[in-house]
C-alpha cells in the first residue's frame, strides 16, 4: 500500500540526510530509523526495522535488513548485506562486499571481506571461497 505522507516525509529526509534518491524503503514504516547526518549511497535497501544510527554511513548497493543495526558511527562498504537484527557497532568499518549473517554482532572493524556470523561475529566464510 502506498502512503503518500510517509513517501513525502522520506523525499524530505533524504534533503536532510543524504540519502540517495534511488534508495528503496522496503514496506516504509515508521520504526525504521536514519538518524542526523548519516549518509545512505544510491541504491541501498533499508528494511523494516532497522536502524540507522546518527553519523553511519551505508555504502552503495547494500542491504540493510529487518531490524538490522548500524551504530557507533560505523561505516559500511558497498554491496553489503547485513542479515535480519545483525547489530554494528563501535565506530566499525565493514569492507565492501561483506555478508554478516543474521544476528551477527560486529564489535571491530573487518580486516577482509566474507561471511561473518556469530556474537561476537566470526568469520565463517573468506569471500573467495
Ligand atoms: C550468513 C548466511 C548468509 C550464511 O549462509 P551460507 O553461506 O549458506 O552459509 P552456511 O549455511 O553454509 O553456514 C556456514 C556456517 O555458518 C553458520 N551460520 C550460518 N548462518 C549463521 C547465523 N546467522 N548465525 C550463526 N551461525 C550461522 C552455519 O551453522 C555454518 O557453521 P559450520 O561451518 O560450523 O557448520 C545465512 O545463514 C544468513 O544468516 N542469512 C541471512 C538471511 C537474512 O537475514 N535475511 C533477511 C531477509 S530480510
Amino acid at each position: 500500500m502506498i502512503d503518500r505522507d510517509h513517501d513525502l516525509s522520506i523525499v524530505r529526509q533524504a534533503k536532510v540526510l543524504k540519502l540517495a534518491r534511488s534508495t528503496v524503503y522496503y514496506e516504509p514504516r515508521p520504526d525504521s530509523h536514519v538518524g542526523p547526518r548519516a549518509t545512505i549511497g544510491q541504491s541501498c535497501i533499508l528494511n523494516t526495522g532497522c536502524i540507522v544510527e546518527h553519523d553511519c554511513v551505508v555504502g552503495d548497493f547494500s542491504h540493510v535488513s529487518v531490524n538490522a543495526t548500524l551504530a557507533g558511527r560505523s561505516r559500511l562498504g558497498s554491496f553489503v548485506f547485513l542479515g535480519a537484527g545483525a547489530t554494528i557497532i563501535g565506530r566499525c568499518s565493514v569492507p565492501d562486499g561483506t555478508v554478516c549473517g543474521a544476528g551477527a554482532v560486529v564489535t571491530r572493524s573487518l580486516a577482509v571481506s566474507g561471511t561473518y556470523v556469530g556474537v561476537p561475529a566470526r568469520l565463517a566464510k573468506p569471500s573467495y571461497q
